[in-house]
């Protein structure tokens, strides 16, 4: 039943599954989170008084259990119930009679959700890190293994200057180590305590605020109980903003694999896994996993947009509509976290053809190296890029396209170790929070995350 409920009015199944949404299934994600929060919760109701011991122990057991069958997916939630707040409140109720009546004491269900979703959303950030730095290392190991590779780099589609195939997979390598970076303003939003603002107003009882932001592994209590409701969806956007920034790295490199695989330029071939086939065409191997991952930023950037407009002219406080910012949410974890997975089978599995990407290099695309060839016998860079456009195009030979060009993060340069550094520099910005999701789960006997 719901929370809310009297019995006395009779329930409209249309208007119930309306206002219910998706939340019964959504919400078996956030359901374990809820466990941890209300973990929490309970503990500082008996600090302060409002369990006694023994309400507590019952209360802590109830919730540990609660946690693994929620983990499994063993709670349920039902329609009636609306959503995995009030199915914990029923399954505590139940396990410990008169206690789990107490423990919505001082809470809504408006910061019980803020709660759940940010000890979610702290994870699943560093669960995605977890996966994606996996790739950067698959990345590092083409890169290096591919780094005196030459191939054509490309401007405007137009051949520009000798790269290698190497460089490409740096560059994908980099690209990830920023993206996981921007997981620090989601992480540190999401590392706060709602806890006490309730239903956006507060409660008079002497709630201990600070106690329960430390169980829950957070840096501290967010401080004004209406700016609590302000963050719902605030959060979301801030995830998906930087879900958008990640997919679309693998987005763009996806792009570069599809057009280089293909019959015109033949550098690289697709292990038969990566490929399709055609209902028609006998011969056909398509790169549809390619493409999925190529359009995968533009359903999260459409759920970016969903979120945001719906909080545009939004009244301060809780509203219903913030219950749509959820399924944009989960949908984008699951999407990123498919996606990466999926790339990284291709990154690994790509066979590329050096000789076809080396005899794919027309005479025109070194005349920018011969240019400071002049450069560095001396010649004014001007004089020497005239000179060069009047003469004819003339290849160069692959040691002195390498000689030039040993700087950081030039073509050809072995960039492991320095881009080995970086990513560890930016995880090591995520072991606080890691740190804080380990603390949160021993309220549940349940460490690893
Ligand atoms: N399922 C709701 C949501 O996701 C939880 C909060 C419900 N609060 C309320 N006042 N109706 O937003």
């Amino acid at each position: 039943m719901r929370l809310w409920d009297s019995g006395s009015t009779e329930i409209d199944g249309a208007i119930l599954a309306f206002t219910v949404g998706e939340d019964p299934v959504l919400d078996k994600v956030l359901l374990p989170y809820d466990c941890i929060g209300s973990a929490a919760h309970v503990e500082m109701l008996a600090t302060i008084g409002v369990l006694n011991e023994e309400e507590r122990e019952a209360l802590r057991d109830a919730l540990s259990d609660a946690f693994i069958h929620a983990s499994t997916g063993r709670l349920g939630i039902s329609q009636e119930q609306e959503d995995c707040h009030t199915a914990l409140e029923a399954w505590v109720t139940q396990c410990t009679g008169e206690a789990g009546k107490k423990v919505h004491t001082g809470r809504s269900r408006n910061d019980q959700v803020i709660t759940a979703l940010r000890l979610y959303v702290r994870e699943q950030l560093l669960q995605l890190a977890a996966v994606a730095a996996d790739l950067v290392e698959v990345a590092l190991k083409r890169g290096r293994q591919h780094r005196s590779d030459l191939m054509p780099g490309y401007t405007h589609t137009r051949q520009a200057m000798p790269s290698t195939v190497g460089q490409l997979f740096f560059s994908l390598a980099e690209c990830l180590i920023r993206n996981i970076e921007a997981f620090v303003a989601p992480l540190k939003l999401a590392n706060r305590s709602p806890l006490g603002s309730a239903s956006g107003y507060g409660v008079p009882l002497p709630l201990d605020r600070q106690l329960v932001s430390d169980l829950l592994g957070f840096d501290g209590p967010d401080i004004n109980t209406i700016y609590v409701q302000q963050t719902r969806g605030l959060l979301e956007a801030s995830v998906l903003s930087a879900l958008h920034q990640l997919t679309l790295s693998l987005s763009r490199f996806a792009a570069d694999l599809i057009w280089f695989s293909s019959e015109a330029f033949g550098f690289f071939h697709l292990p038969q896994q990566l490929t399709t086939g055609s209902s028609i065409m006998p011969q056909k191997q398509n790169p549809d996993v390619l493409e999925l991952i190529r359009v995968a930023p533009a359903s999260i950037l459409g759920r970016y947009n969903a979120v945001t407009t719906a909080l545009h002219g939004l009244p301060s406080g809780y509203h219903r509509d913030l219950q749509r910012t959820k399924g944009p949410l989960v949908r984008s974890f699951i999407d990123t976290f498919a996606t990466l997975v999926v790339m990284r089978k291709a990154v690994d599995g790509l066979k590329v053809d050096t000789d076809k990407c080396a005899a794919a290099l027309t005479p025109d695309i070194f005349a920018t190296d011969r240019t400071f060839a002049l450069v560095r016998g001396g010649m004014a860079f001007r004089d020497a890029y005239r000179k060069i456009k009047e003469s004819e195009p003339e290849a160069m030979a692959n040691e002195l396209v390498f000689a030039g060009r040993d700087h950081l993060g030039a073509p050809g340069t072995d960039q492991t170790e320095s881009l080995r550094a970086a990513l560890i520099q930016v995880q090591q910005e995520l072991v606080g929070f890691a740190a804080g999701a380990t603390r949160s789960r021993e309220l549940v006997n349940s460490p690893d995350i």
